[in-house]
């Protein structure tokens, strides 16, 4: 199997275990800086590009927006759409080149901790550039660069996390590890090559944060104390240049 199908096929492979996984990360941190980041979606159109099971569909829908889903995983269609209420729209395609989307529809669009897994970075850049309106903005999350380089990179002793184990930081490629009991891949890039990406497709960068948890989130999470050591995920805020 070339990369490429390794990449698609572990989703296919792992949908259920995705549906089953713990979002903590994203309920109890990620979710309140993406929609700081999105603003109010009362009304919006928004595309989230990868939606997997459409949990942040459904968050966006419940806020009031027009939420259209995208994802190549069949079975985490299946599970959206039999979750999803009004105002959600779950459509199979591919983020590379997202050919079911017509041109400029979108106020919004976000990218859910999704750039990891595809090989056509690039391309999905331009797609994303492409369905958005003038004016309109994009809101990417991605493992931060400095863990995708090193996946799972906590050097301990015993259950002390002494420090993270940055490396091979300039050799962008895949990096292997172990989840759900099989070899999973996920794509490493630099930070410059993000945004130097964000900016060759037509973005305007506009934000770029690296989130931390308030003191609510962190008293409700004690263990998110780690996030303040090293940056685990990055956001950029991105706009399509309104003329
Ligand atoms: C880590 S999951 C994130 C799902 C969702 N954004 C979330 O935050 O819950 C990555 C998702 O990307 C999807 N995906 C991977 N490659 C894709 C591609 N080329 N086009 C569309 N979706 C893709 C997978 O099917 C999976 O649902």
């Amino acid at each position: 199997m070339n990369l490429e199908q390794h990449l698609r096929a572990q989703w296919n492979r792992h949908a259920q275990d995705w549906i089953q996984e713990d979002q903590a990360l994203r309920t109890g941190l990620l979710d309140a800086w993406m929609l700081d980041a999105l603003g109010d979606v009362a009304g919006r159109h928004v595309v989230d590009i990868g939606c997997g099971e459409g949990r942040f569909c459904r968050l966006l829908a419940g806020l009031g927006a027009e939420a259209t889903g995208v994802d190549l995983t069949p079975a985490l269609l299946a599970r959206a759409r039999s979750l999803a209420g009004e105002r959600e729209t779950y459509l199979e395609g591919n983020a590379e080149d997202l050919t079911s989307l017509g041109d400029a529809q979108f106020d919004l669009a976000v990218s859910y901790i999704v750039l990891v897994d595809l090989l056509e970075f690039h391309q999905s850049l331009e797609a994303a550039y492409r369905v958005l309106r003038p004016g309109g903005r994009f809101v990417v999350c991605n493992v931060h660069p400095m863990r995708t380089a090193v996946p799972y990179g906590w050097i301990r002793q015993g259950n002390t996390k002494l420090f993270y184990a940055l490396d091979t930081y300039t050799d962008e490629g895949p990096r292997e590890f172990e989840w759900w009991g099989e070899t999973f891949v996920n794509m490493h890039r630099s930070l410059s090559t993000h945004v130097s990406a964000f900016l060759d497709a037509g973005f305007v960068l506009e934000g770029l944060r690296e989130p931390t948890p308030s003191a609510a989130q962190l008293a409700a999470d004690p263990d998110l104390a780690d996030e303040f050591r090293v940056p685990n995920f990055i956001i950029f805020v991105l706009s399509r240049p309104a003329s």
